[in-house]
């Protein structure tokens, strides 16, 4: 089968494809056909993880240390990059029960990756349910990864109908999820911060406000949150605290070890909280938002589309600043044959 290779980290341009040999799932596995999958922020991360020192890296330095360990240090242990997909089942193990040959999925497979590639053998009890009827092989691919972070976050806080929330870093993997979800599924006011080009594309996800990172800093306004949740967690908490009601939270999704020096202290304060939260990954939760797409509640919007020999194209597009968006690359039958159709 035809795959995309990193054999070493770097630029876009190391992503390479090649033929390596096709997985035959084992008894508890399905094999799966990748028609689609997109570019996330832990394929750009891994793939050039030789550069990504402790202050480049968002979390804690111990989580730094992990992943050079995991993904290897020098060059990449993980070789097929790619942790989201969605495609149709070929084949499946003897003690299968959940899926049959020919069902359309969709999944997250984290750091285990190995979607940038024709098939991908997975066990049936992983982060894998039945795409939803609604959407396109583009669309899918592009939901697990936000959809099960943003879900996992939101639910670590007591949200309720017509809280406020700001979303800082609305525009990116998890931020366009938590803005979804805030909105449609908890009821929330929503105020989203990107950067200009994605404006437009922040409010046609269901933001009922949106702000200009580059142009307005939201710790100087008067407005005032009962939740801010912050993707990449840059912002001292002394600024924030300002932006927060009296009992209102800052849910870091990236944090420092400072921050969770800080989580500890406001937790015994009792008023405005830092909260550091871990995601996890189930697959019950990625059934849960199948039932929210199906719902209409909750949408994916495609950007560009490159078939899986451009995947080098995709990451130099996904890495420029100008994406609206996910940006998918598509294999096996999609048809998709050049860039932009999808
Ligand atoms: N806690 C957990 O369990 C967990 C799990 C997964 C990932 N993470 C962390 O989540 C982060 C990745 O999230 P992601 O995939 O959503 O990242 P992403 O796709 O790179 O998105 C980053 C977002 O931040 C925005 N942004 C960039 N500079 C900004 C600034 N100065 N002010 C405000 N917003 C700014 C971007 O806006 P524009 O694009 O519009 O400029 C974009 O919306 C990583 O740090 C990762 O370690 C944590």
């Amino acid at each position: 089968m035809k795959a995309i290779v990193i054999t070493k980290y770097g630029p876009p341009d190391v992503l390479r494809l090649e033929e390596v040999e096709k997985p035959v799932p084992r008894d508890n596995e399905i094999l799966v056909r990748v028609h689609a999958t997109p570019v996330s922020f832990g394929d750009t991360l891994v793939r050039n993880l030789k550069d990504v020192t402790p202050k480049k890296f968002h979390m804690p330095l111990l989580f730094w240390l992990f992943a050079k360990m995991y993904f290897g240090f020098r060059k990449p242990r993980i070789t097929i990059l790619g942790s989201e997909f969605a495609g149709e089942i070929e084949a499946v193990g003897k003690d299968v029960r959940r899926f049959r040959k020919g069902d359309a999925v969709f999944g997250y497979r984290g750091a285990r990756m190995g979607a940038y590639a024709e098939y991908l053998c997975l066990a049936e009890n992983e982060v894998v349910a039945p795409k939803p009827a609604n959407m396109t092989y583009e669309q899918a691919a592009a939901v697990p990864y936000g959809a099960i972070m943003a879900l996992n976050m939101l639910r670590k806080i007591d949200l309720r109908p017509g809280h406020r929330v700001l979303v800082n870093g609305a525009s990116g993997g998890i931020g366009p999820a938590v803005v979804q979800l805030a909105k449609s599924h908890f009821g929330a006011n929503v105020t989203g911060v990107c950067g200009t080009p994605r404006l437009d594309y922040v409010r046609s996800l269901g933001a009922d406000a949106v702000i200009d990172y580059s142009k307005e800093d939201f710790t100087a306004g008067n407005e005032t949150y009962d939740l801010i949740v912050d993707i990449l967690g840059k912002s001292p908490f002394s600024r924030v605290k300002r932006s927060l009601t009296p009992k209102g939270r800052w849910l870091l999704v990236s944090f420092k070890t400072k921050k969770l020096v800080q989580m500890l202290w406001t937790s015994l304060s009792g008023g405005k909280k830092v909260i550091c939260a871990l995601s996890s990954e189930k697959a019950e939760d990625l059934v849960f938002i199948k039932g929210l797409i199906e719902a209409g509640k909750f949408t994916a919007v495609i950007d560009k589309c490159y078939p899986l020999a451009q995947a080098a194209e995709a990451h130099r597009y996904a890495g420029s600043g100008h994406k609206k968006g996910s940006v998918v690359i598509t294999a096996g039958n999609s048809g998709v044959a050049n860039a932009n159709q999808c």
